[in-house]
């Protein structure tokens, strides 16, 4: 069942493409709410945009089109995610079978269409019902997660080759969840976020890190012949001022906390020591059990996920959370990329590091691609151009296999995303994908960068100028 072909693919996620938000029995999310009655989108971009309908890929007649398009573009897996509160309305109990059905018949559809499915559990969108028992702060989540992986497990694991638990924590919970926790304060800036604030997401990671590594054990303890993993945003950090002390030191701490953490965790076992002092400092609640350690050290991921889109120069601020700055510090000209500077070669360096520090483990490079603004592409008639767009991810292609060909176990390339999605706090104004879409007529596009994806892949990732 595991493959050993190069995957090439695209990526995304449920709350960001599927819409039908009530459909079919579905339960609501934190991110229905968020949208729809803290209206978060409008606090940070003005307009109050949601995912209710967003690309309208649960509906069939629209997805196929969407897989005839993955086929023109000669990709051969399609990452997607799963809404929990689809398949378990009230996020533990009553199943859904018709949210079952559906992803069973999307896995399908991928699978006829010559696409491998590749299934991430859990990328942000909780259960209402869950968060109201408080989320991942509850140490309860452990046995909820472990509960619908094995749903999931259940219902699309003869089909499905690689899952994948988690989509990036340190996104999730120290960046988008303390700015929703702002939003619903209503006080300051959603941006101001406080020590206090990462002191208390400590225990939720912890609590993110333990279920994963229980559900890999659960996976195979139940037989399980594919591959289970973990996807991790991956920033590697570089003192703003290289002369300078202060920023040398800020820029250590930051890939602690940022890159280390999770890493260790997942490979190791451990959490780096200088993550531990300052987060038990921060919140003296924060006092992982020893067990935990020893769940993690026996239950080590079979691949990562490496999610990269930019390094983050790093400067010592001292009022900014943990002393440092990371995310005002683009030293690109405007207009800047969203997700940060454009530095492919830090790309094939983190795999080298990855390779060299953590004994060379199966990567699949699960996320890379560029946002902009609507100024930056241009329609044209049928078509949109994109030229710094398709500049990014070929030279990003291009520095990722070159670490292939220097000994990292790289396996596959997705790129995100294909279709322009709902880009969470900042709604539909920010567009990464290779096909436009118009979100009032659902019609796509396919842009000048879905071409040159295209012939990359065809030719076996050799890339050609342009
Ligand atoms: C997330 C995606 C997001 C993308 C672009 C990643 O952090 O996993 O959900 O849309 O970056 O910002």
């Amino acid at each position: 069942m595991v493959s050993t072909k190069f995957l090439w693919g695209a990526a995304s996620a449920a709350y960001q493409v599927e819409g039908a938000w009530q459909a079919d029995g579905k339960g609501l999310s934190n991110w229905d709410l968020y949208t729809n009655v803290y209206r978060a989108t409008e606090t940070v971009t003005g307009k109050h945009e949601t995912g209710n309908v967003a690309i309208n890929a649960y509906d069939r007649a629209q997805y196929l089109q969407d897989i005839a398009l993955m086929r023109e573009l000669g990709i051969n897996c399609y990452r997607f995610s799963l809404s929990w509160a689809r398949i378990l309305p009230d996020g533990v109990g009553r199943v859904n079978e018709a949210g079952i059905a559906h992803y069973q018949q999307f896995v399908v559809d991928l699978l006829e269409a010559g696409i491998e499915p590749i299934v991430t559990l859990y990328h942000w969108d909780l259960p209402r019902a869950l968060d109201d028992r408080g989320g991942w702060q509850n140490r309860e989540s452990v046995g909820w997660f472990r509960n619908y992986a094995s749903v999931v497990r259940e219902a699309l694991g003869a089909k499905v080759s690689k899952f994948i638990t988690f989509n990036e924590p340190f996104i999730d919970l120290f960046l988008i969840e303390p700015m929703i926790e702002n939003i619903k304060s209503g006080v300051g800036s959603p941006f101001a976020i406080t020590d206090a604030q990462y002191g208390h997401q400590a225990m939720a990671l912890h609590h993110w890190l333990v279920a994963s590594a229980e559900t890999i054990g659960d996976f195979r303890a139940a037989g399980y012949r594919g591959e289970i993993g973990v996807a991790l945003p991956l920033m590697p950090t570089i003192p703003e001022n290289p002369g300078k002390s202060e920023d040398i030191k800020a820029a250590a701490l930051a890939d602690a906390v940022i890159n280390r953490w999770c890493l260790d965790a997942l490979f190791k076992g451990r959490y780096p020591i200088e993550v531990m002092t300052l987060f038990r400092q921060l919140n003296p609640e924060f006092a992982p059990f020893e067990a935990d350690f020893a769940i993690l050290a026996a239950n080590k991921p079979d691949f990562l996920g490496v999610n990269f889109y930019a390094p983050a120069f790093v400067r010592q601020e001292d009022s900014a959370p943990l002393g440092y700055d990371w995310m005002n510090t683009n030293p690109d000209p405007e207009p800047a990329a969203f997700n940060g500077p454009v530095r492919p070669d830090h790309l094939r360096r983190l795999l080298e590091r990855i390779r060299d520090e953590y004994d060379n483990p199966a990567i699949y490079i699960t996320e890379n691609g560029a946002g902009f603004g609507p100024s930056d592409e241009v329609m044209d008639g049928d078509t949109v151009h994109d030229p710094r767009r398709a500049n990014y991810i070929r030279r990003h292609i291009e520095a990722a296999l070159k670490a292939k060909e220097n000994g990292v176990d790289l396996r596959g390339y997705m790129v995100w995303s294909l279709f322009d999605n709902f880009e969470w706090l900042h709604g539909y104004g920010r567009r990464f994908g290779l096909v436009h879409v118009d979100f009032d007529t659902q019609k796509r596009t396919p842009k000048r960068s879905f071409d040159t994806y295209r012939d990359i892949v065809a030719n076996g990732g050799v890339t050609v100028p342009g």
